[in-house]
Formats: C-alpha cells, sequence, structure tokens
C-alpha cells in the first residue's frame, strides 16, 4: 500500500494531483488553520507531511508522531522546523532552496526601489484626491544608482541582491555576513566585505536576507537604527524577528532613518500597529517569492522532496541528511 502524507495547507491542484500517485493524500485544499492539536491528530498514520512554513514542527509534535518520517517545507527558510529534535527521531527535514533565488532578490530590488522612490506613500497620496499640483520636493527620496548598497546575509538571496546593484544600478555593495565570499563571488557580486557597523554607518540601503536562528533575532534594534544614515533605507524580505518592529516603527516616525520596506513581520500576519500609522514604510504581506513559475517550482521541490524520499529513498534538498534511512 502506499503511504500517507498530510499536506497541510492548499497547494496548487497539480501538485496534490501528482503525490496522489504516489501517496494517501490527506490535504487543506480550503485551507483551515488547523489548532496544534488538530494537526497533531491529523498527522497520526502518516509517513509525511508538506507544510509552507507556517506549521510548527517541535519535539512534542515529533513526540506525538511517531510514524512520521519526513517534513517537506516549501519554503526556503525553515525557522518552522526544530531540525535537531527532527534529527533526534530520525526525521528528515527538506527546505525549498535555489528556485526562488533570483525572484526573491527582484523582490528585494522592487522594495527597495519603492521604499527609497515613496512608491507606496505617493500612490496613496494620488489615490486619496490629495494631488493638486506639481511642487518641486513632492515625495523628494533617496537615490538607488550610484549610492551605496549595504546586505546583511550573504546567501544565495543576498549574492543575487548584490548583482542587481552592482550591475544594474551602478551601486557600490557592501556585504555583512558570518563567512566571507570567496574571492571570486566577490568579485562577481562587485561586494566588498565589511563589519557590520561599517555596514550600518555607511549604507544608504540596508537589505537584510539573513535566515532567522536565536542568533539573528533583532540583528536589527534601536542601537543598530541609530547607527544608520537619517537618508538610509531599511528592507526587511528575510523573517519576521530579523528586526525589532516596535523600535522599527519609533525610528521611522522620528525620522531617524528616511524610510522602510517590510515583506516580514514578528509575528505575522499581525502587524505591530505603530508600522500601520507611519507613512514612512512599504508594507507588503509575505510576498517575495509569489511569482506563479517561482511558487510552483517551490510546490515541485517539496513533492520531489516527498516523493524523493518516501519512494526512491533520495531526497533532493535534504537539510538533516544524517537521518536518511534512520526509519
Ligand atoms: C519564504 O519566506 C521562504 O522562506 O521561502
Ligand atoms: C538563503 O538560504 C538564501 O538562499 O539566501
Amino acid at each position: 500500500t502506499q503511504p500517507a502524507i498530510l499536506v497541510a495547507r492548499a497547494v496548487f491542484p497539480e501538485t496534490l494531483e501528482r503525490l496522489s500517485q504516489h501517496f494517501q493524500v490527506e490535504s487543506n485544499q480550503s485551507d483551515e488553520s488547523w489548532s496544534k492539536e488538530e494537526f497533531t491528530a491529523r498527522l497520526q498514520g502518516k509517513a509525511g507531511v508538506f507544510t509552507t512554513g507556517s506549521e510548527r514542527i517541535d519535539a512534542e509534535l515529533l513526540a506525538a508522531c511517531p510514524d512520521l518520517r519526513i517534513c517537506a517545507n516549501m519554503a526556503v527558510g525553515y525557522n518552522n522546523f526544530d531540525v535537531e529534535a527532527m534529527s533526534a527521531r530520525g526525521v528528515l527535514a527538506t527546505n525549498a532552496p535555489d528556485v526562488l533565488t533570483e525572484t526573491t532578490a527582484d523582490f528585494g530590488f522592487a522594495l527597495l526601489m519603492a521604499t527609497a522612490r515613496r512608491i507606496s506613500e505617493s500612490e496613496h497620496f494620488l489615490r486619496a484626491g490629495k494631488w493638486r499640483k506639481w511642487s518641486y520636493d513632492m515625495f523628494a527620496g533617496g537615490e538607488v544608482h550610484g549610492s551605496t548598497l549595504g546586505i546583511i546575509g550573504m546567501g544565495r538571496i543576498g549574492q543575487g541582491v548584490a548583482r542587481r546593484g552592482a550591475h544594474g544600478f551602478g551601486m557600490n555593495v557592501i556585504y555583512h555576513n558570518r563567512s566571507r565570499l570567496t574571492p571570486e563571488l566577490e568579485a562577481e557580486c562587485k561586494a566588498r566585505y565589511v563589519s557590520k557597523e561599517e555596514l550600518l554607518k555607511t549604507a544608504d540601503h540596508v537589505v537584510l536576507v539573513v535566515p532567522y536562528t536565536p542568533a539573528s533575532h533583532h540583528t536589527i534594534g534601536a542601537a543598530e537604527l541609530a547607527l544608520m544614515k537619517p537618508s538610509a533605507t531599511l528592507i526587511n524580505i528575510a523573517r519576521g524577528g530579523i528586526v525589532d518592529d516596535a523600535a522599527l516603527a519609533v525610528a521611522l516616525r522620528e525620522k531617524r532613518i528616511a524610510a522602510a520596506g517590510l515583506d516580514v513581520f514578528e509575528g505575522e500576519p499581525q502587524v505591530h500597529p505603530d508600522l500601520l500609522t507611519v507613512p514612512n514604510v512599504v508594507l507588503t504581506p509575505h510576498i517575495a517569492s509569489a511569482t506563479v513559475p517561482t511558487r510552483r517550482a517551490m510546490a515541485d521541490l517539496a513533492a520531489d522532496n516527498l516523493i524523493g524520499y518516501l519512494v526512491h529513498g533520495k531526497p533532493k534538498t535534504p537539510l538533516n541528511p544524517e537521518v536518511i534511512g534512520a526509519k
């Protein structure tokens, strides 16, 4: 008999169809929000689960789901997984890297430009019927081309943002990361390694692309915001919690930095109420990877991992490959 799997959220019908060729599939096409108890109950007897980045997989859940062998995340970020607990139980974790790199870098740049050039703010003004006449300083923003782009987190997506800035907009690119890129990659991205402090002090635009871990919690808080130029913008396409949103709202209100562009939030889909009332912030609902082809590729990769592991013993993008075959 075919293994049973759970698809925890609504996905493309084609993805379900493909999974159904290999598995007994229980799915959530109505996209209900399940409590932890309900999620645990539905996982009984399931060998695999297709998650989307919002479902928490931790030691308690794993203890209650002894049949589970793989959790396949349709996201590159996997801070919803306790990978250590999964390894301890012999459960494979997979994510969806690479297929969203360029699309997410595109969005980082879109958000940077919308923020620096005040696109959302000026559109709201126009839609509200407030545009009466042209004036010399109306929505004058910060320069993008030729400015200094500071990237914190120089993984694949950070490198994509760097290439766009350096090659497309003639920006001076600096970066900070746990480890330095190879000289070849630095040359390709035209990016110079600097300390976090130097980056914050000199960048005109700071883009955050670090994964969320306890160590990256509040990478940007009041102290870091205080180092930034008053004319600078801050862009978060990484994860909620990388930025202290309450401190950011204060900095924006007091114009200690010029503007921010945020695609991710602490406690999303809740958004800090103060961020909703300051004008100099562009807010989007976690859509950086949201193009039709990329979301399909992410879903395909998560499905590839489930089929690859449960049917053939070979997942495509394992996070803890040491557990392969443990269960
Ligand atoms: C989206 O946030 C992802 O991690 O893929
Ligand atoms: C993160 O995993 C990235 O690709 O930047």
